[in-house]
């Protein structure tokens, strides 16, 4: 007999392939995953018995923005919680390093954190400080194409970038690859990045290739009137810089565009056909948050306040309704509730679902851990998704929901030995009851624990268990 860390028998294994569900034994040593099948000749330290409960890879949540968020909560409870056991930071074109901050840091940047938690000039600082002080999940992070222009060109944000300050942004690219990053993101409908051509991100973005399995991840130009056009401009990047695209937290915003994802994911099937590499991630939710911008208001059902910091009183009310007592325009409201974050209605519910259900699209929380009442996602994403669109609405197999959980998000940002559940993978693991399994937190209530996830594994160590967390901070910074 071989001994072992840890066998779990009796479970569901989904392999996060894709796969049919198999009851087969899964043996862990240390880190790893080192046998599957009949393992009735492992000695284990501990057996679990997990009838009745599925075994499944730990999600990967492919659109976070927990940069900070992983210091300042090393047990990631939002995320954990839901069974997601690696991040993907960096994303909308902010990442917490590389960045050089300014004197004022443009919106949407207060949503990663406040001005002096920015202090990471290199993703080798910020590398370092995650393994002086280990949080419970592995994170991956992008470098942000706005963070690299407030290093290169702070005072010329309104404009797009001279030869000398796309060089400068390519080497600060190259850097950060090289220390790291596992590609580029950009957030081109915000105010640091919107007066970047397209050529500047092309330039950019074509020092990618030179790194193995780097990756283009892009919030979009724009995500309503013109998402058609913001797709055709996506296309031609990932085209015209050789690089595999992501389309983060894909969308029609606006009631004008409900229905649109027809077109939308036609223009991306037409891509895919034509061998371009193109997915993109989604929230399980009809609206979506971000900073509290007047120009962001239009274009929406309702707008409710997630934090505003000259007046938390706000938190949590109507835009339209704390205009009306304060006797002003909504976009009056705004300035004066700014700095803020919001909560936007402004998505229709058959889109979300044709877009969730496209054999391209990943699941992504893009979760705000920051604000004092956070859009729903940030503690329900996963759960809602395996409970409501699954069991209750039945929109795909329990099997393929946890691939757009996992193996396809470690294939599309080349997260190797991750995602799968395979001889020599790492042991990320969560064992939930797909019975049970619902999010629970709503907008009302934001920051509600899931039912149904048992317990969750990260490196091979327990990280989460009975809705508590583990006590191992096991998790580690993620590189190609
Ligand atoms: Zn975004
Ligand atoms: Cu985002």
């Amino acid at each position: 007999m071989t001994s072992c860390d840890l066998v779990f028998s009796g479970a569901r294994v989904i392999d996060g392939q894709g796969s049919a569900s198999r009851f087969i034994d899964v043996v862990v040593d240390r880190e790893r995953i080192v046998d599957l099948g009949d393992c009735r000749h492992w000695q284990a330290d501990t057996i679990i018995d997990a009838s009745g409960l599925a075994l499944a890879p730990g999600f990967i949540d492919s659109h976070t923005h927990d940069d900070l968020a992983i210091f300042k909560s090393p047990d990631v409870e939002f995320k954990i919680s839901q069974g997601v056991t690696t991040v993907i930071a960096g994303n909308c074109g902010l990442s917490l390093a590389p960045l050089i901050p300014a004197d004022t840091m443009p919106a949407p940047f207060p949503l990663l954190g406040e001005p002096q938690e920015f202090c990471f000039p290199t993703v080798k600082d910020y590398r370092a400080a995650l393994s002086r002080n280990p949080a419970a999940v592995n994170l991956a992070l992008l470098a942000g194409h706005s963070s690299l222009r407030l290093g290169s060109m702070p005072d010329r944000l309104e404009h797009t970038a001279d030869t000398d300050a796309l060089q400068q942004m390519q080497q600060d690219l190259r850097l950060a690859l090289q220390q790291g990053c596992i590609g580029l993101s950009t957030g081109l409908d915000y105010p640091p990045a919107a007066s970047a051509s397209t050529d500047e991100v092309i330039q950019l973005a074509s020092v990618l290739p030179e790194f193995k399995n780097s990756v283009f991840a892009t919030h979009m130009r724009d995500e309503g009137d013109r998402v058609l056009e913001a797709i055709e401009e996506t296309l031609v990047i990932g085209k015209r810089a050789q690089v595999p695209v992501i389309i983060s937290h894909h969308k029609c915003a606006g009631p004008n565009n409900y229905g649109r994802s027809r077109q939308t994911l036609e223009l991306i099937d037409q891509a895919r056909s034509e061998n371009q590499p193109v997915s993109f991630d989604v929230y399980p939710y009809i609206a979506s948050s971000t900073s509290l911008l007047p120009r962001f208001i239009e274009n929406c059902e309702a707008v409710m306040v997630a934090e505003s910091k000259p007046h938390p009183e706000c938190n949590g009310k109507i835009l339209e309704q704390i205009a009306a007592d304060w006797k002003c325009s909504p976009e009056q409201a705004c300035e004066r509730l700014y700095p803020a974050s919001a909560i936007y209605f402004q998505m229709d519910e058959s889109d979300l679902q044709r877009i969730m259900a496209h054999p391209g699209a990943m699941i992504g929380s893009d979760g705000i851990a920051s604000m004092q009442t956070p859009h729903p996602r940030l503690w329900g994403t996963f759960p809602r998704v395996l409970g409501h669109y699954v069991r209750q609405k039945k929109l795909f197999d329990l099997e393929t929901a946890v691939h757009k959980m996992t193996g396809l998000t470690a294939s599309r940002f080349g997260l190797e030995n991750r995602g799968s559940i395979e001889i020599g993978n790492y042991a990320d693991l969560v064992l939930f009851d797909p019975q049970t399994i619902i999010d629970r937190a709503s907008f009302e209530n934001p920051t509600q624990i899931s039912d149904g996830i048992v317990s969750v594994w990260v490196n091979g160590k327990l990280g989460w268990h009975e809705n508590l967390p583990g006590g191992a901070r096991s998790g580690i910074f993620l590189s190609h």
